[in-house]
């Protein structure tokens, strides 16, 4: 089926350029897509992959607002560092361009147009909330209240980002405006809705009977929003940030993102073949496919073929291969919390190591369920996949041809030196790796492409070339001719996978064309054809590099956890300590104790320096608690004090144990004392 298509348009979710992009957008969407995309093209077939930045909605104008900047500075930063993250992992777009463009904007503005003018949407007044202070409508993201189920009070009109419950505002106690902080009033206004409903019974056939072969999630999703019954999708927002909806009375009114998004796909396309895009976009002979997460699933399968199919004359996607999340050290990978690897970042610290990053990405994809990077596998993956298997096979087979046959494919060979029985599995590993891209399995097809390396280098370990050479130079002809064929054979078949280091391996072979049916296929190289010198396809990954990154990532949790603590309202506990034993317990000698004297200790605000009776003996102690009480207050209370604690020099006083104390976690502190006044040196405990 997939052969019966004379073109494929293949189309990557357009981020939001609000922040930079990480391994998790790589490893579910581009990483894929690109393998997809240059597999297609090294068929010959024709292929155009589309792409761009997703420039309008809340979250980016939120973003304006924290930094003091336009919404446009916001997306002129993050399209530009995007762009380049994306080329620098070769992810190979045909066009990356935004949803700012002129060509977008009248794109999307003319599709709102037809649908309206058809009738084709539903207008509806509805009560929205307002903030009167700063004369807008508020978008759920702008409010913010305490969560019914949590009591966090920073939770979001959407969501509660703390015990991660959906919410609507209207749930939230005491909603305000994020924007002004005032109180919410309700206002009636007028959005435009597409009817998903009455898309339903098409939907139902062309999804659920048409299209089974769509992979289980994505299939699963749509089948889960079908059955829970399609409501009426508002397509407009009270913004002024987006594409203006294009009709009398709609001023403050942009169409909503992910109204215009999808059709950026369009947009895109039309940008770069002005002429020439329709046939990309209503030509049943193309094949369309979208690379999305699956967040975006119910918006590319139900929501956007529902507005191509309301306007007419548009193909639908064969498929969409959505993938699952990858997480980051065993926690979700957060823009906010900066729990990620960033792409820009990563180059930073592993120069030059694109492809190790896209296969670590692609063997451990989420494809069928979340998946977690750690960067211990990436070494692991690294060390003893590309370095020992593919980049030891490939030096040696290099190497040793240079030294004995300089760097050219041994010649002269009679025909029963070529290993039938090793270069014979090749064609079945090829059926496999395109059986598997084409059915968007790329671990199992990147697994299949190693086999070529694993075989190759299983060949050379058995065969022992460099042994052979001491003897018998005719078979060490025959094993390195079969090695640098393997060699060629890999150089194509990886192409897709490790574009770098493929294209490095191609020079060192003097290789001029990959083309895919070489696979499988022979003598890819002629015996006399001379070789480049040899390079190093991947290094070592030191311990000390994983341990650098895995302390970055600590670093990030502890901002994390003190930024929490910090916003955390007043009365709110302290997290729980460690256990301990009851021995560790027991060591301590707690007991009670009368304060005798006290006094400031000079040039400080905190600190008071006390005299005070343990029942044992009279003491001196200097404490922290001068911002909490005068020396006046102090003297004659009974406190508890820790008595057995090492005596410290603090201000040049020697302090002999420690008052108890109880902090708040907003840091109001007070003594802990017994309920009645006991004798001093009553143990506690
Ligand atoms: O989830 C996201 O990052 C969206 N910006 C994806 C949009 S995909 C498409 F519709 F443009
Ligand atoms: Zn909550």
């Amino acid at each position: 089926m997939a052969n019966d298509y004379k073109r494929t348009l293949v189309t990557c979710a357009l981020p939001y350029a609000n922040g930079p992009v990480h391994i998790g957008h790589l490893a579910g969407v581009y990483v894929p897509a690109d393998i997809y995309v240059r597999y297609l093209k090294m068929r010959g077939r024709d292929v155009l992959f589309v792409c761009g930045s997703d420039e309008h909605g809340v979250p980016i104008t939120i973003k304006a607002l924290q930094q003091g900047c336009t919404p446009q500075d916001i997306v002129d930063k993050y399209h530009g560092i995007i762009k380049k993250a994306f080329a620098d992992f070769g992810i190979n777009f045909d066009i990356y361009s935004r949803t700012t463009s002129k060509v977008h904007e009248a794109t999307a503005s003319d599709f709102f147009k037809k649908l309206y003018d058809e009738g084709k949407f539903i207008e509806k007044e509805s009560e929205q909330y307002y903030d009167e202070q700063a004369h807008q409508f508020l978008a759920d993201r702008y409010i913010m209240g305490t969560c019914p189920k949590c009591g966090n009070e920073r939770a979001y009109g959407d969501q509660c980002e703390k015990c991660g419950s959906t919410l609507s505002p209207d749930e939230l106690i005491n909603p305000h405006s994020t924007i002004s902080g005032a109180p919410l009033v309700k206002r009636a206004t007028k959005h435009w809705y597409l009817p998903l409903d009455k898309y339903e019974g098409w939907l139902r056939e062309w999804i659920l009977d048409g299209h089974k072969e769509w992979k289980t999630n994505v299939y699963g999703q749509c089948k889960s929003w079908l059955d829970g019954g399609l409501q009426p999708r508002a397509v407009s927002r009270d913004l002024d940030w987006g594409v203006p909806v294009p009709v009398e009375g709609a001023e403050g009114k942009v169409l909503y993102v992910w109204f215009d998004a999808p059709i950026g796909y369009i947009s895109n396309t039309r940008e770069l073949l002005p002429d020439s895009w329709e046939k990309w976009w209503k030509d049943p002979e193309t094949k369309l496919v979208h690379f999305i997460g699956k967040d975006n699933i119910v918006f590319h399968c139900i929501v956007f073929p529902s507005m191509l199919k309301a306007y007419g004359g548009y193909i639908l996607p064969d498929n969409v291969p959505a993938n699952e999340f990858l997480n980051l050290e065993g926690d979700k990978i957060s823009t906010s919390r900066n729990w990620a690897v960033w792409l820009h970042e990563y180059l930073e610290e592993f120069p030059g190591s694109q492809d190790v990053l896209r296969y670590v990405l692609t063997a451990n994809a989420p494809e069928t369920k979340d998946n977690d990077f750690t960067w211990k596998d990436f070494q692991t993956r690294n060390n003893s996949e590309l370095v020992a298997i593919l980049g030891n096979f490939v030096n040696r087979a290099v190497v040793l041809t240079h030294k004995y046959f300089e760097g050219r494919v041994p010649q002269n060979l009679k025909p029963e030196a070529i290993d039938t029985e090793v270069m014979g599995q090749i064609p079945a590993i090829k059926a496999a790796i395109e059986d598997n891209i084409e059915h968007y399995r790329f671990r199992e097809a990147l697994k299949e492409a190693m086999n070529l390396a694993r075989l190759g280098n299983k060949y050379i370990s058995d065969t022992e070339p460099w042994k052979v050479a001491k003897t018998d130079m005719e078979r060490t002809a025959s094993i390195l001719y079969n090695s640098i064929q393997i060699c060629a054979n890999i150089a194509i078949a990886c192409e897709p996978f490790l574009p770098f280091s493929m294209e490095k391996l191609a020079r060192m072979l003097n290789m001029d064309s990959r083309e895919w049916e070489a696979v499988g296929s022979g003598e890819i190289l002629a015996p006399g054809h001379q070789l480049n010198a040899a390079e190093l396809l991947f290094a070592k990954v030191e311990d000390a590099q994983i341990d650098a990154q895995l302390k970055k990532l600590e670093d990030t949790k502890k901002a994390n956890e003190a930024a929490e603590a910090a916003a955390a309202p007043a009365g709110a506990p302290d997290p729980a300590k460690e256990q301990c034993t009851f021995e560790e317990f027991e060591k301590m000698d707690i007991r009670t104790a009368t304060v005798l004297e006290a006094e400031r200790v000079p040039k400080t605000d905190k600190l008071l320096h006390l005299k005070i009776d343990t029942g044992l003996d009279q003491r001196e102690i200097v404490s922290g608690i001068a911002e909490y009480y005068t020396p006046e207050e102090m003297v004659g209370k009974q406190i508890c004090i820790l008595a057995n604690l090492q005596p410290r020099k603090i201000r040049g006083i020697e302090s002999k144990g420690m008052i108890l104390m109880a902090r708040q976690s907003d840091g109001k502190m007070r003594i802990v004392s017994p309920e009645e006044p006991l004798t001093n040196g009553a143990c506690i405990g």
